[in-house]
């Protein structure tokens, strides 16, 4: 089973994507967690590119294929094969990151991110999407505690609600998929709600 966390920044998916796999963890399933960008060799090297190098002005266009690449690695040489093992994988962040964040938000002709967000998964697509909603403010004022941040996260206010929007739209093409959460909430609160959805899912399997 493939899990994935989208949301605006701050809005909780690292918590809730790390205590949903310690409690998949304690029902006894193998559970690996994973993130986007950044896995491996060429993921370290492209996150630092794209989030961490000021000197840079990164295209827009360049930018969409550098997420790509990380993605088709990561589902080659890591995610896939965990899935094959029979291990349960979560991924905080994948595709609909890069419909959102380069299709909405970087506005590049959303046809063409589709496709290359789509062919980047190498046919790999979530049986889950937990979407984490909360208002783009409060998500930027939780931010300002955290140590890393990063080029994404100084856009402007507009940008991130162009994402959020980008999310609600995602959510509802696509309501069996992509489960929206009220992420303005107890960290337990959300989680309970996560934890539900997902052993059904397990149950069921
Ligand atoms: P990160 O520091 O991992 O933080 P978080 O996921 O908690 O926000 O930052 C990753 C950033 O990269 C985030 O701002 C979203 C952005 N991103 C894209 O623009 N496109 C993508 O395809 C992915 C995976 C991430």
């Amino acid at each position: 089973m493939f899990i994935t966390f989208e949301g605006v920044e701050g809005s909780g998916k690292s918590t809730q994507a790390k205590l949903l796999a310690e409690f998949i963890s304690q029902l006894g399933h193998k559970v690996t967690l994973t993130r986007e960008p950044g896995w491996g060799q060429l993921g370290e090297l492209i996150r630092k590119v794209i989030l961490d190098n000021r000197d840079l002005e990164l295209d827009a266009f360049a930018e969409l294929c550098l997420f790509c690449a990380d993605r088709a690695q990561h589902v080659r040489d890591f995610i896939r094969p965990k899935l094959e093992a029979g291990e349960i994988v979560i991924c905080d962040r994948y595709y609909d990151s890069t419909v959102v964040y380069q299709g909405h938000g970087r506005k590049l002709d959303k046809r063409l991110v589709n496709k290359i967000a789509q062919a980047s998964t190498l046919d790999l697509l979530p049986d889950i999407t937990f979407l984490l909603n909360l208002p783009v403010k409060t998500g930027l004022t939780r931010l300002q505690s955290r140590e890393e941040i990063t080029k994404m996260d100084e856009e402007p206010l507009e940008f991130h609600e162009m994402i959020r929007q980008g999310y609600m739209l995602l959510a509802k093409r696509e309501p069996d998929r992509i489960k929206k959460i009220n992420a303005d909430r107890d960290i337990l609160e959300i989680h309970s709600e996560i934890r539900s959805v997902v052993s059904e899912l397990i149950s069921s399997n």
